[in-house]
């Protein structure tokens, strides 16, 4: 384990006033939001949008890191530069999704448990070669009743620290990712005791797998009410309530917290985004570790309307693009605003 490179790379990932680009849909969910955009759905379009992605000037203002998928890592721009050349030369580490996604859980109808520890040490390597610095593992846990069940989150939390291990040893820093999903009529105290029971297994075992918590960063859910819960807490409540949950549970010496959007939309993931920082981003009220974002749909899903698979419309989504994740990176000094989203 090369302690030395991965922190740094860490801290890369972390710096004052970035966040992460998740462009790591694997080519089914690309599929799926690109024929839900009307856009035919063939390895060059997306290539074609990647390209666009990760080309997009002035990028590298706000956004540190970009996380791949392995078609995509493979990938070049039309004229032939490697798309983790790209990305490189603009300042943004490359990194990679290395699960093989969500498969439903024996005995457990309506769980899930993510796979891909077969092979991994083989393939973390093969990534490292490609230029990835950082990976990415995704484990989803669905709040329902009896939902989830101490096995779902047991089996979970147990691949996700196998794999942060597996990835030090690569000198790739790994982001550990449990998302509680959004979807269902819960309320948001659920939520906040679904994620903290989910965060304390988490860190059980990446402890007891002897994974480096100054080298790694969690990708969590914020907490919030379901989407269909009748209840919808404003902006400061779900704030308040996701930086308390996460200073009980996670431990100070986490290199950073990058939230996914789950589904949120770009305003109101901003917006919360940015509540958390006014409230603890400022002296005196530290949180111990940075928190920022690690969007996929909360960044991407404007540009990917605008694009719509016609070349004609490249600048405008890529405009699309830099304008949500300048919003989000204002969002981490809490000077984001309404007004932004008009200007
Ligand atoms: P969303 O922000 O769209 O939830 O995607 C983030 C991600 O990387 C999911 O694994």
């Amino acid at each position: 384990m090369d302690t030395r490179n991965l922190i740094a790379t860490a801290q890369a990932m972390m710096a004052d006033g970035k966040g992460l680009l998740a462009m790591d849909e694997s080519t089914g969910t690309c599929n799926k939001r690109f024929a839900g955009a009307g856009i035919s759905q063939t390895e060059e379009a997306r290539r074609g949008y990647r390209e666009l992605l990760v080309t997009t000037p002035g990028m590298g203002e706000c956004i540190s890191g970009a996380i791949l998928y392995d078609e995509t890592i493979r990938q070049k721009t039309r004229k032939g530069t490697p798309f983790v050349q790209v990305l490189t030369a603009a300042g943004i580490v490359p990194g990679i999704k290395v699960d093989m996604g969500a498969k439903a859980l024996a005995g457990h109808p309506a769980e899930r448990v993510t796979e891909g520890l077969d092979g991994l040490r083989e393939r973390l390597k093969g990534y490292f070669d490609m230029g990835a610095r950082f990976a990415k593992w995704r484990a989803v846990l669905a709040i329902g009743e009896g939902l989830p069940t101490p096995a779902c989150i047991e089996v979970n939390a147990h691949a996700l620290a196998r794999y942060a291990a597996l990835c030090q040893e690569a000198t790739l820093v790994p982001i550990v990712e449990p998302e509680v999903l959004m979807d269902g009529d819960h309320t948001l105290e659920r939520c906040r005791s679904v994620t903290e029971d989910v965060l304390h297994r988490v860190f059980d075992q990446l402890r007891l797998q002897g994974v480096m918590l100054e080298a790694m960063i969690l990708k969590p859910n914020m907490v919030l009410p379901g989407l269909t819960c009748a209840t919808q807490e404003s902006v400061d409540v779900v704030a308040a309530a996701t930086v308390k949950s996460l200073l009980r549970v996670v431990p100070a010496a986490v290199a950073g917290i990058a939230f996914l959007s789950g589904g949120q939309s770009g305003e109101l993931a901003s917006a919360r985004l940015n509540a958390m920082h006014g409230r603890f981003g400022l002296p005196p009220v530290q949180a111990p570790w940075p928190l920022t974002f690690s969007f996929g749909r909360a960044l991407q899903q404007p540009a990917l309307e605008i694009w719509a698979g016609d070349e004609v419309n490249r600048v405008a989504a890529q405009q699309a693009l830099l304008h949500r994740a300048r919003c989000n990176a204002a969002a981490l000094h809490g000077n984001y605003h309404a007004g932004m989203e008009t200007a």
